[in-house]
């Protein structure tokens, strides 16, 4: 691997547990003014000491995170559609290599739509995205799309998505938790990191899917609304980096949460 794209990876997962908890805020490019992410800002702020990356657009880097911040940037370079659009899965680069480059991104993210008349276009996309990170030395995240008129969250559709995004030079790739995750951490030659999906109804849910995904191979997530959706945003992801850096089961990463709350 190209030594820049080694360096950048190694900012984003930790070399000293090989593991990552990378904070998601990036949810306003298609849903706009999410709740808790009305005020980027105020969410964002208390949360950067515990997070290993933050993933965001550009405009909420540029309006709603200090510069002086040391935390590594995952820049989403993918949009252009929203939730009340016909075609969700519609997304071009919205975000240039260059630009990612002035914003000192750590790696750049975008979605890809497998099984949807844009799969052709996302993919190749993606493609072209690592060819640009190539020359710039930026790792590429690829993030495997779902929905409901997308394909199921099933262990046939996430490996197919995720092994795809490896084949055509995605660095790492962000995708579901599903059944036999194993399998799909074993087909992709490449980390993969889970999202946390919609806020689930208790906190131990979402340190037992971290906890699940980490057993079965995953580097780490990418969790946004499980943890700034809580009522207790910084215990909670004090909880999750127990879970992800520490191995600790899901019941003593709920003490480090009651502990912090
Ligand atoms: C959307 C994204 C989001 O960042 C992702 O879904 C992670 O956030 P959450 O844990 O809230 O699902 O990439 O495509």
């Amino acid at each position: 691997m190209d030594w820049g794209i080694k360096n950048r990876l190694s900012q984003i997962i930790k070399p000293e547990t090989g593991h990552t908890v990378m904070l998601a805020v990036d949810h306003g490019y298609f849903l706009g003014p999410t709740t808790k992410l009305e005020n980027a800002r105020q969410t964002i702020d208390p949360l950067l000491p515990y997070a290993d990356a933050l993933m965001l657009t550009r405009g909420i880097l540029r309006t709603s995170v200090d510069p002086e911040a040391s935390v590594p940037v995952v820049l989403r370079v993918s949009g252009g559609t929203s939730i009340i659009g016909r075609d969700l899965a519609n997304e071009e680069i919205t975000t240039s290599m260059e630009e990612a480059v002035r914003l000192n991104a750590a790696a750049v993210a975008l979605s890809i739509f497998v099984g949807t008349d844009y799969e052709h276009q996302t993919l190749t996309n993606l493609a072209s995205l690592v060819d640009k990170g190539q020359e710039y030395g930026i790792p590429i995240l690829a993030v495997t799309a779902v929905g409901k008129e997308l394909g199921k969250r099933d262990f046939r559709f996430i490996s197919l998505s995720c092994r795809i995004a490896a084949e055509l030079g995605a660095s790492f790739v962000k995708t579901y938790y599903c059944d036999d995750f194993e399998k799909v951490v074993e087909s992709c030659p490449v980390p993969v990191v889970i999202a946390g999906g919609p806020k689930l109804e208790t906190e131990l849910d979402a340190m037992k899917l971290a906890h699940d995904a980490v057993q079965k191979g995953a580097t780490g997530v990418d969790m946004g609304r499980n943890i700034w959706q809580s009522p207790h945003p910084i215990a909670m992801i004090k909880a999750i980096r127990a879970v992800v850096h520490e191995s600790k089961p899901p019941e003593e990463a709920l003490e480090v949460f009651n502990q912090n709350k």
